[in-house]
Parts: C-alpha cells; sequence; structure tokens
C-alpha cells in the first residue's frame, strides 16, 4: 500500500477479490514486501479494533479461508489468534440440521485457517508465537529453510529430515480435533513434502518439473505464488494433490517471470485454479500467461 492509500493490483470489477485494507496514513508503508527494501510496519501498526469494525467482522463472518502471513506473528499475535480461534470454533460448533422436503441435511460450516512460516526468523525468533497460533492451524506452509528453522528451534536432531520437521508441526496440539493439521514444505526445485495429522509417519511427495538455469529469471516470491495456487485451489473445493500442483504451476511462474508481473500473475492463477475444474487436466499456466499476453 503506498501513501495515498492506492489500493494495488487490479479492481474487484476485473479480479473478483475485494481488498479491505486497514489504511494508517501517519504511517504509510511506501514500500512492497517483495522489492528487498522491507518494513514490518504493516503488522506492527496494525489495529486489532479493525477486525470488528463492521465491514470487516462480516467479511470474516463470512470468509470459509483464512491465510496469514508468519511475519505477522512478529507484532500482531493477538489479531492472528482472534481470527485463528474464529475459524477452529466456526468448524467445532456450527452444525445446522435441516429438512427439505423429508431430507435430512447436514450442513457443516467450516472455516479454515492457514499460516504460512513465511521466514525462518519467524520460527528462530518467534516459536512461541507460533506455537500459540499452530493450536488453530489447518494448513501450515513453508519452505525447506524455515523448516530447518523450526528444527533448531525446538531441538530436532535433522534439521534436513523434511518429513520429520512437517511431522513435528502436524503433531502438535489442535484445538479442533475435528480435522487434522496438514503441513506444506516446498524445496524450491526439490520435491514438495506434505503431511498430514491423520497419518504423520506417511509423508506425501510430490516432484517438481525441473527448469533449465535459462528459464528462471527469479526466485524471490515463489514460495508466496505456491501458497496462492495452494490455497486457491483449496478455496475451489480441490484435493490437497491438485492443490500442491496448482502451487507448483503458480511457482514454477513465478520464477520465470521478472517481479513487475509477478501479483497481477498471482491473482490471474488463483482465479484460474478457481475457475478450472481440475488443475491437473487443466495446466492454469498456460492460460495464465495467455491471458496476460493477450
Ligand atoms: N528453481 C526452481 N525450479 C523449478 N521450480 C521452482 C524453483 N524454485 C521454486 N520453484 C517453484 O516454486 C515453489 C516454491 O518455491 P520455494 O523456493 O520452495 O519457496 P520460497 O520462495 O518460499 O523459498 C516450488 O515448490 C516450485 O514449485
Ligand atoms: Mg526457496
Amino acid at each position: 500500500m503506498n501513501r495515498r492509500a492506492h489500493v494495488p493490483l487490479s479492481s474487484p470489477v476485473t479480479t473478483g477479490i475485494y481488498i479491505y485494507h486497514r489504511i494508517s496514513t501517519p504511517h504509510a508503508a511506501d514500500r512492497c514486501s517483495r522489492s528487498l527494501v522491507t518494513t514490518l510496519r504493516a503488522a506492527e501498526k496494525f489495529d486489532k479494533a479493525h477486525l470488528s469494525t463492521p465491514e470487516v467482522a462480516r467479511l470474516i463472518d463470512g470468509a470459509k479461508y483464512f491465510y496469514v502471513e508468519g511475519y505477522f506473528l512478529t507484532h500482531g499475535t493477538e489479531s492472528t489468534l482472534e481470527v485463528a480461534k474464529k475459524a477452529s470454533d466456526a468448524g467445532k460448533v456450527s452444525i445446522l440440521i435441516s429438512s427439505f422436503s423429508g431430507d435430512r441435511c447436514l450442513c457443516l460450516t467450516v472455516q479454515v485457517f492457514a499460516l504460512n512460516l513465511s521466514a525462518p526468523f519467524i520460527p528462530q525468533f518467534f516459536k512461541a508465537q507460533l506455537e500459540q497460533v499452530f493450536l488453530y492451524c489447518d494448513f501450515v506452509i513453508g519452505n525447506e529453510s524455515e523448516a530447518a528453522a523450526w528444527a533448531s528451534a525446538v531441538g530436532l536432531p535433522n534439521e534436513d529430515d523434511i518429513p520429520a520437521i512437517a511431522k513435528s508441526i502436524a503433531t502438535l496440539p489442535k484445538a479442533n480435533t475435528s480435522r487434522p493439521r496438514t503441513v506444506v514444505i516446498t524445496q524450491g526445485p526439490k520435491e514438495t513434502v506434505v503431511v498430514s495429522a491423520t497419518n504423520p509417519d506417511k509423508p506425501t511427495v510430490y516432484p517438481v518439473d525441473t527448469l533449465t538455469d535459462e528459464q528462471i529469471h527469479d526466485t524471490n516470491g515463489a514460495g508466496d505464488a505456491f501458497a496462492g495456487g495452494f490455497l486457491g485451489a483449496l478455496v475451489a473445493g480441490k484435493s490437497v494433490d491438485a492443490a500442491v500442483l496448482a502451487g507448483h504451476t503458480l511457482g514454477a511462474m513465478c520464477v520465470q517471470l521478472v517481479r513487475a508481473l509477478m501479483a497481477s500473475i498471482l491473482l490471474y492463477g488463483v482465479l484460474t485454479v478457481n475457475c478450472r475444474s481440475d488443475p491437473s487436466t487443466h495446466g492454469p499456466s498456460r492460460l495464465c500467461f495467455r491471458s496476460l499476453r493477450s
């Protein structure tokens, strides 16, 4: 968000995405988190009261998926916990049974909470905050360095054993036990490891398509692109398998692009994944490229 509080990216009319920023005018950020000239002030100056403004409270009540970046834990654990607890409770208690023409229909109101580890310094210096939030997390996403930092913070014997590290997070206590915690660790060009608390000793490993050095322009933001694709697919009702595939597709697109196009690609990617019936048979990448270049 720049100092004129311009909403970045496209308007809701073209993207279908509605953005409700909290604008703190004395503290204009004027920096982009991916410019490598960054500030954590967006988290530092965030006011929990923003969550209970009528407009935002309505959105939180209606949301099915929440995604919080680990950066927020540097200053905003309270706000994160408020949303995370709400999501966790919603899945526990909101069971409505209604009757249509004599048939009984079970409707379960579920709110899913996902957290990204975001950077190695988060597990390194904010372990206690992470543990508080993990209690309510349905999905935890990170990369291999963040996983290694977690292993070091909690004293796991092997910082390279990604399945074991993912298992250690997946099996931590969970407030809402009606659905398991799933941990997703990407490793750049290497395979992505997914561990679910329901079967923590059986990691699922998803290979990443190889790209040549000539194809790779900038690997910054690949993890965010992955998360966008992964969550977009989940929101569209896809399986975890399909979601990882969508994440890989956007990750691959991201590393092949220069930064300026990245944000638009993400939005197009998430929307495309949402629109497609099956990302495994309709690769979203080609459609996204066509959309941008036509
Ligand atoms: N060198 C690469 N070759 C192919 N795909 C890549 C490469 N780097 C990243 N990706 C894609 O982006 C995803 C996320 O990348 P990763 O480097 O793990 O995230 P982060 O940006 O958090 O370090 C990977 O799972 C993969 O799909
Ligand atoms: Mg990486």
